[in-house]
């Protein structure tokens, strides 16, 4: 799927992105309500073009990390979707511990991992990210990730809008 995505050789549909965070929670519910961390989701429709399983898998993946480097037992995930000038956008934003922009700054390069010493059942091998970037770049866009102050990420998936049905000319 990767590989597909890196050539760009994948079906393209109008995808959603509210519907891709909807689904990214629901998936992702049984691992929140274990690890205690409250997931809440917001944000009008985000019409972008692509591959629906590749950018589910996007979606997926950033839940799944705003899940699992959080603060046990209080954690809080917000999965937002909006509408810009500019396209259409993705951001999951999680609490947890103190970033700095320099340590978040090599965190989409494959195998790049942060610096936790507990390895949790959970913990992955440093390839969620790296995936999440390459399929935002193989769909046009792009990704930022940016230290929240009181501690945590927030990661932003800035995309393509898909052109307005109306003004598609027949
Ligand atoms: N939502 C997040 N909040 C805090 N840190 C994160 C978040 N997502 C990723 N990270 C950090 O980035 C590293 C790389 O993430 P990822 O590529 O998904 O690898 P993995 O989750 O397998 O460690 C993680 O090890 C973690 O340190
Ligand atoms: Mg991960």
């Amino acid at each position: 799927m990767l590989s597909r995505a890196n050539q760009g050789t994948f079906q393209r549909g109008e995808v959603d992105l509210s519907l891709v965070a909807e689904e990214a929670a629901e998936i992702m519910l049984p691992l929140a309500e274990k690890k205690g961390v409250l997931v809440e989701t917001a944000g009008e429709m985000a019409a972008a073009v692509g591959s629906q399983a590749l950018l589910q898998q996007l979606g997926t993946n950033l839940v799944h990390n705003a899940i699992v480097h959080n603060l046990p037992g209080r954690g809080r995930v917000w999965v937002r979707t909006a509408v810009s000038p500019e396209g259409v956008e993705l951001s999951v934003e999680n609490t947890g511990e103190v970033l700095t922009a320099e340590s978040v700054s090599t965190l989409t390069e494959p195998f790049q991992r942060g610096t936790e010493r507990i390895y949790g059942d959970q913990a992955g091998v440093g390839l969620g990210l790296a995936i999440v970037k390459s399929i935002a770049v193989a769909h046009g866009g792009s990704v930022a990730l940016t230290p929240r102050t009181a501690g945590g990420l927030c990661v932003t998936v800035r995309l393509p809008a898909a052109p307005h049905a109306a003004l598609v000319p027949h």
